[in-house]
């Protein structure tokens, strides 16, 4: 086959992406690390402990970042160690929050912080965290704080992360802390709480540094009835994707929540984003009538499925969450996309048939404007602690040793050379070279 290659955008985001709670360690005033110590919370009774020492040493991680060829990364700020306890900021991990940031630019490494991913203070939990109106003062005035001492190092902004995902597993399944405290009710009260502090996050930012870029990190999952359900089938699985994927963004578009019924106005909320982050992994099939689980984790013959049977490798749903996203009419970033391998058998596959597909809808003039792998280093993966492994570096939990993964070496080519090529298929996935260069157009492949 003639050399080709798939060229991106000279302006391009090439990054990766972490969390506070998941690579910083010892965060010891987060409700986290309280779950951690109690007896079968986490798979294995695995601890967070020094995670991926970031606290100590981030700088080591973005070297290789460097290294990489990357130009952007995603991480977020430890609400729990700014702020304590309630009013009460902690001058010395501000400074470190400043120091690292500053470490990414003096390595023209453009960061997009996240202001809340999954973690709480234990204090705003005692206060009844997200179930109660409370959290919204708190939050602004926390946003508020971090604009005011590192704002000036911040371009693009992620107020809150994945909110659906956080509503589920905390008040809903129960696995992320305080399991289930508040149930269907707290749930009820938290979505409506989490799109105010979400309003409230935005304009202070925003007032403060006009040009700043603020978004939110939406988690998208493909969820279908299986082949051959019946129309009703369909139709539900059709609301329950509506209800994952689109309600929060419907909301934050026309300033009113739509859930569980009605349409109340949302103050402040109308168009208070600048951008979509889309976290994309997996697709679900949804069992309707609900046999055993309505979220289903069988798969159909022939899946390829990630360790831990998290999910199935599906690079088309990238594309088609990118389409969902399009009546927003706002630039996209591929906020997270991953997959949990620790042997790395599937990553290198998986990152090149998924760029291939943001790669084809830039190509359709879809306003595609970053990828960030998740993630950068093996981290902390909550419930499922060090089980299930996503860096492009291998973390030695015990030794803190690390080691470029092979799909690591695949990322640096890629973002070396702004593209993906029949070379980078033929050493690291060459059973893909047909599928990802088969049928391109002339100028959009070089021969
Ligand atoms: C979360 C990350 C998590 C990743 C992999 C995302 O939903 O934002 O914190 O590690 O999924 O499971």
């Amino acid at each position: 086959m003639a050399k080709a290659q798939l060229l991106f955008p000279p302006d391009f985001l090439w990054g990766t992406a972490t969390a506070a709670f998941q690579v910083e360690g010892n965060n010891t005033n987060s409700d986290w690390w309280a779950w951690e110590q109690e007896d079968g919370r986490i798979l294995h009774n695995h601890k967070s402990g020094l995670a991926s020492n970031w606290w100590a040493d981030a700088e080591q991680d973005l070297d290789a970042a460097t290294e990489m060829g990357t130009n952007a990364h995603r991480l977020s700020l430890e609400w729990s160690r700014i702020e304590p306890e309630p009013s009460v900021f902690d001058a010395a991990a501000i400074a470190r929050y400043r120091e690292i940031l500053q470490a990414m630019h003096d390595r023209d490494i453009e960061p997009m912080v996240t202001l809340h991913h999954f973690s709480n203070p234990l204090w705003l939990v005692e206060k009844g965290d997200f179930s109660s109106q409370v959290v919204v003062d708190y939050f602004q005035r926390y946003t508020a704080k971090v604009v005011d001492k590192l704002g000036d190092l911040i371009p693009k902004w992620i107020t809150i992360n994945e909110p659906m995902v956080y509503v589920f597993m905390r008040y809903l399944a129960g696995v992320f802390p305080a399991g289930k405290q508040g149930g269907w009710s707290g749930a009820l009260r938290a979505i409506p709480n989490l799109l105010c502090c979400h309003a409230a996050a935005y304009h202070t930012i925003k007032e403060k540094l006009p040009e700043a870029q603020v978004g939110v990190a939406k988690n998208m999952v493909v969820l279908q009835a299986r082949p051959g359900s019946s129309a009703l089938s369909r139709w539900g699985a059709g609301r329950l994707s509506w209800l994952f994927n689109n309600m929060w963004l419907d909301s934050v578009m026309n300033g009113r929540l739509y859930f569980p019924v009605g349409r109340r106005k949302i103050p402040n909320l109308a168009g208070s984003y600048d951008f979509l982050g889309l976290n994309y992994y997996t697709r679900f099939y949804v069992n309707l009538p609900p046999v055993g689980d309505l979220i289903s984790q069988e798969w159909e013959p022939g899946a390829v499925v990630s360790d831990g049977n998290y999910g199935e490798v599906y690079p088309i749903g990238l594309f088609q969450m990118i389409e969902a996203l399009l009546p927003y009419k706002k630039p996209i970033y591929i906020t997270e996309n991953g997959v949990p391998d620790k042997e790395d058998r599937l990553r290198s596959s998986f990152i090149m048939t998924h760029l291939r597909e943001v790669w084809r809808a830039i190509s359709f003039n879809y306003p595609v404007m970053g990828y960030y792998h998740w993630s950068l280093v093996d981290n902390f993966e909550w419930d499922r602690g060090w089980t299930q492994r996503f860096g492009l570096i291998e973390l030695d939990v015990e030794t803190q040793e690390r080691r470029l993964r092979r799909s690591g070496r695949l990322y640096q080519e890629i973002c070396h050379s702004r593209s993906l090529t029949s070379q980078q298929a033929q050493k690291y996935a060459p059973d893909l070279l047909q599928t990802i260069f088969r049928g391109e157009s002339p100028t959009q492949v070089v021969h």
